[in-house]
């Protein structure tokens, strides 16, 4: 194994090579294409513990972007997912997991009766925004910037953009305009801007993320979420609530559960199956029914793959057996901790958002609470976590490329240690 200062990335360089000849970019989602010296190529993964293709090793705070809750290889979803694979993986029909899935997931969200599956996040948000204009027969999707719902046409729109275009605008070029017009977007936790745009008419859904993650780790402020609910009430217009990242993260109810307040429809993603792709929308009985009567459309070839689901039934009924929350959060707050004090004693402005639950971000800049997107931009220097970031690669930590930090049930006291010891030489480096 490669020590922690002697990070050689000679094999990813090469790897890297190598694809950018055939693959766009060399990499086969865009949140990949940064990374330095080059996006790495990941050997494999084994509890908190990756290994790039140079044999260096990481303790793995990026947990493939939020799904690795479990950590990599975690043996309940192995097991289960090997034998499922005995069993053949689509059948253009239903198979016997389905049920038991969404069983579990009806019990243990009491906000939701009846579920649809898919694929990824960015899917379900737009089945979800697809049943509001169903239900209600209205076009407008309100939604807030910074928070991200996923790539597609009406979604990828005005996510982070300082200073912010007057209209929501597609983020890249090919993208619909008109879709990204049914958009209205407000700042969020400002109650003001939801109300003037639900005034405006023609409002099907209020789409947020209950916690902000994707630009800046941010809670609601208090009554906030109350209010944007009641405000959706008076307005016949539905609360849709995107628990991509929380969802099974923030505890096992996810924000909501958290925060005491529930919406008209949630998503899940990510944390839910350990890696394999699948998504849930979960609401009433009733919002579903034209999905059920085939009214409204919701398809997919991949839907419900078995070896997917067979992972989602292991990775919830272990969260659900092993009840890893209280560890996590733990876990996490002793990593917040350690990470402030290591930036007070460099004389470093190292600011660490954590809020509960199993996940933190690093910025540099006032370590007051952030309230709003803007109040983050303004207090996040990039250079410098770019800087700092590449220094825990280069000691053998690996947090997102934005500073978010998951931590997994596969931590534990002495990564923990050793993380801090890497951040601490990273920081000196600085
Ligand atoms: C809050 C949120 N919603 C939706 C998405 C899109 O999910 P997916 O990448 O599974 O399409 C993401 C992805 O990061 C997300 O963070």
């Amino acid at each position: 194994m490669t020590t922690a200062t002697n990070f050689c990335y000679d094999q990813s360089k090469a790897e890297h090579a190598r694809r950018k000849a055939v693959i766009a970019g060399g990499v086969n989602s865009n949140v990949r294409l940064s990374g330095a010296p080059v996006p790495l190529t990941i050997a494999r993964g084994d509890g908190a513990l990756l290994w790039d293709i140079d044999d260096n090793t990481y303790i793995d705070y990026a947990a493939g972007m939020g799904p690795m809750i479990l950590g990599h290889n975690h043996p309940a979803v192995t097991s289960a997912v090997q034998q499922s694979l005995s069993t053949g993986q689509l059948f253009a029909g239903q198979n016997v997991l389905e049920a038991e899935f969404a069983e579990i997931l009806v019990g243990a969200l009491p906000w939701i009766e009846s579920v649809r599956i898919g694929l990824s996040g960015t899917e379900m948000d737009l089945l979800a925004i697809r049943i509001a204009r169903a239900a209600t027969g209205r076009q407008k999707v309100v939604r807030f910037t910074g928070h991200y719902h996923g790539w597609l046409d009406p979604l990828f729109v005005n996510m982070a953009v300082i200073p912010e275009p007057s209209e929501p605008a597609p983020l890249t070029p090919g993208q619909s305009v008109s879709a990204a017009s049914d958009m209205v977007l407000c700042e969020w936790n400002d109650i003001t801007q939801v109300a003037q745009a639900l005034e405006s008419g023609d409002v099907a859904c209020v789409l947020m993320e209950p916690v902000m993650c994707n630009t800046g780790l941010i809670s609601p402020s208090d009554g906030y979420l109350e209010g944007v609910k009641e405000l959706c009430r008076q307005h016949g217009a539905l609360f849709i609530v995107d628990e991509v990242i929380t969802g099974f993260r923030l505890g096992l109810t996810g924000a909501q559960g958290l925060l005491g307040i529930n919406g008209d429809i949630s998503i899940y993603a990510k944390a839910i199956a350990s890696g394999f792709p699948l998504a849930v929308l979960g609401t009433t009985t009733e919002l579903l029914a034209a999905v059920g009567r085939g009214e409204v459309n919701h398809s997919g070839t991949y839907n419900t793959g078995v070896s997917s689901v067979a992972a989602g039934i292991a990775t919830v009924r272990t969260l659900i057996d092993t009840d890893p929350y209280p560890e996590m959060d733990r876990l996490t707050r002793r990593l917040a901790d350690g990470l402030r004090q290591l930036g007070h004693d460099h004389d470093l402005e190292l600011a660490v958002d954590h809020i509960g639950g199993s996940l933190c971000q690093t910025r540099f800049g006032n370590s007051a609470a952030m309230t709003s997107r803007a109040d983050f931009a303004a207090n996040s220097d990039g250079p410098r976590l770019a800087a700092f970031l590449q220094g825990l690669q280069d000691h053998g930590v690996r947090p997102t490329s934005r500073g978010l930090w998951f931590v997994s049930a596969a931590h534990d006291d002495a990564l923990i240690d050793k993380t801090l010891d890497a951040a601490g030489r990273a920081l000196g480096e600085l």
